[in-house]
């Protein structure tokens, strides 16, 4: 087991691309990668360290894209191989990595895998997939239910007589990881990308690849509630997570992020380790209103859970799956003091393309619905300039999000005072000081609306207060602190008061420091 003390997988700030939605080049309407390519610049100007893009391998984009069919190769909406290699290549000239998804729980149901598993009982890949005869009634062999959609987790296939199960839609089977060939092809992936020069992988929803062979029904007070994460079995999952940390390991080196979707941080920790996965994203904030307490508890909570297994955690308030947190916050200002308080905690930060400019969710027509997971409005396309179609080539595939002419890339780089500009200055204060990277944390009780912490190392202590309700609020702290940073602007380079703004988040030194 790792030491709390060691040093963090990866120290940086992640910025997660969901490339459909980034920005189109090409006049289809889709992002592309090229898009990317193009935007490279700005990306080191806000100041991230490494992109995560959402998948962007050949898909029949059942889910859009977390239906693999092709692991080596790009699908043709997002550009070719030689625009991914172009891109990494570019990436690196600029000291980015990039990360890319991996999807090792399913692929398509078109996979060359799966069409070669389904063609008949005596396949060699046939034990790839997991394939279960009907129950004695002729329905499916345990009561499990899929993500998405009302209905079972396994699908009956006539021409060989048994039923397949994806924990996900249909059109995504789930692999069987205990198949060793199997697991080497997946292995294979990491290598495939690494060799290309990724230096990172998200893996998607990795707690399930490890099945309970004995295929259990759900207990009864879960049965039927059509949430994937109920199937997970730690201890079948481990060896196999062992297996990719090896792989990742070989040079080039490669880390990873687990997509572990479990609602109890302590249960997530479970995953992250010395020979297990570098990382775990932990939803904690994605799921709790914004009330100073809920966040409190969190915090202390997921840093004793992931200290007690000696790992470094993640936060995360967006991605691609969930309502937009200015969405879910409701106010600007709560939007932008919860971007102070996500780049200033201790761990990993993802950051959530266009949560940077305070985009709420698109309001999508029930004729534009095209997600079968109702998650359309936070994939909504970023909006780069104030011009028409706001630099992107084509028609977007969805629509814009609300008021995309003032909060667009260009409009907001424009001014100062911007959520943009504050992003961009509290990702620069993360990397000049080495406290609020990889320094200690810890709570402190100040009032009852406010959260509040230290972050300290060899270089100094900074604290950060986090006014949660949108009226002045007392937050009276021992000793003279000046205000570095200030989610409004509000009183930066002075005295701190002990009172906080509406809607403030501060950044204090020491005012002897
Ligand atoms: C993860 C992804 C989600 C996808 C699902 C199935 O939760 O984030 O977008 O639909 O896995 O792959």
């Amino acid at each position: 087991m790792a030491d709390a003390m060691d040093p963090p997988a990866f120290e940086g700030v992640v910025y997660q691309i969901y490339p459909r939605s980034f920005l189109d080049t090409s006049g289809d309407g889709i992002g592309d990668l090229a898009g990317i390519s193009a935007k490279l610049d700005h990306l080191v100007w806000l100041g991230v360290d490494a992109l995560w893009l959402s998948p962007i391998y050949r898909s029949p984009m059942a889910d859009f894209g977390y239906d693999v069919a092709d692991h080596t190769d790009v699908d043709p909406v997002f550009g070719t191989l030689a625009d991914a290699d172009a891109l990494i290549a570019a990436a690196h000239e600029r000291d980015l990595q990039v990360w890319l998804d991996y999807v090792p729980n399913h692929t398509s149901d078109q996979h060359p895998w799966f069409q070669a598993s389904r063609s008949s009982r005596d396949d060699p890949k046939r034990d790839w997939y997991v394939w279960r005869d009907p129950a004695p009634d002729g329905g499916p062999p345990n009561n499990w239910r899929a993500a998405f959609a009302e209905a079972p987790a396994w699908t009956y296939d006539e021409a060989t007589d048994q039923y397949y199960l994806h924990q996900f839609l249909p059109e995504q089977p789930d692999v069987n990881w205990a198949n060793p060939q199997l697991r080497e092809a997946m292995l294979d992936v990491l290598r495939f990308w690494k060799d290309r020069g990724i230096d990172g992988f998200r893996a998607d929803v990795v707690h399930l690849i490890g099945k309970d062979p004995a295929y259990p029904d759900d207990p009864p007070e879960v049965a039927g509630v059509g949430r994937a994460g109920h199937h997970h079995l730690p201890e079948a999952t481990a060896p196999h997570l062992r297996a990719i940390r090896e792989t990742l390991e070989l040079p080039p080196a490669a880390v990873m992020v687990g997509e572990i979707n479990l609602p109890d941080a302590a249960q997530v920790a479970t995953y992250v380790g010395e020979d297990l996965l570098h990382l775990a994203f932990q939803f904690s904030l994605i799921y709790s209103p914004w009330r100073a307490g809920y966040w409190r508890d969190i915090v202390g909570y997921v840093q004793r859970e992931f200290d007690a297994v000696g790992a470094w955690p993640t936060w995360v308030l967006g991605n691609h799956d969930n309502s937009r947190v200015a969405s879910r916050v409701g106010r600007a200002g709560a939007a932008r003091a919860a971007m102070v308080g996500l780049v200033t905690l201790r761990g990993v930060p993802f950051l959530y393309a266009g949560d940077e400019l305070g985009l709420e969710d698109a309001v999508i027509p029930p004729d534009r619905v095209v997600d079968p997971g109702g998650r359309d409005g936070e994939r909504a396309p970023i909006p780069w300039d104030g011009s028409e179609r706001h630099g992107w080539a084509g028609e977007p595939w969805l629509p814009w999000p609300p008021v995309p002419e003032i909060r667009n890339a260009a409009a907001q780089r424009a001014d100062e005072g911007s959520m943009l500009h504050l992003t961009r200055r509290v990702l620069a204060l993360r990397r000049a000081e080495s406290s609020l990277r990889t320094g200690e944390q810890e709570v402190i009780d100040v009032a009852d609306d406010v959260l509040a912490f230290r972050r300290t190392d060899d270089s100094g202590t900074h604290l950060v207060l986090i006014n949660f309700l949108d009226e002045p609020t007392d937050a009276e702290v021992t000793g003279d602190w000046r205000i570095v940073l200030a989610s409004d602007g509000a009183g930066e380079g002075g005295s701190y008061t002990g009172r906080l703004s509406p809607d403030q988040a501060v950044v204090l030194v020491t005012a002897n420091g």
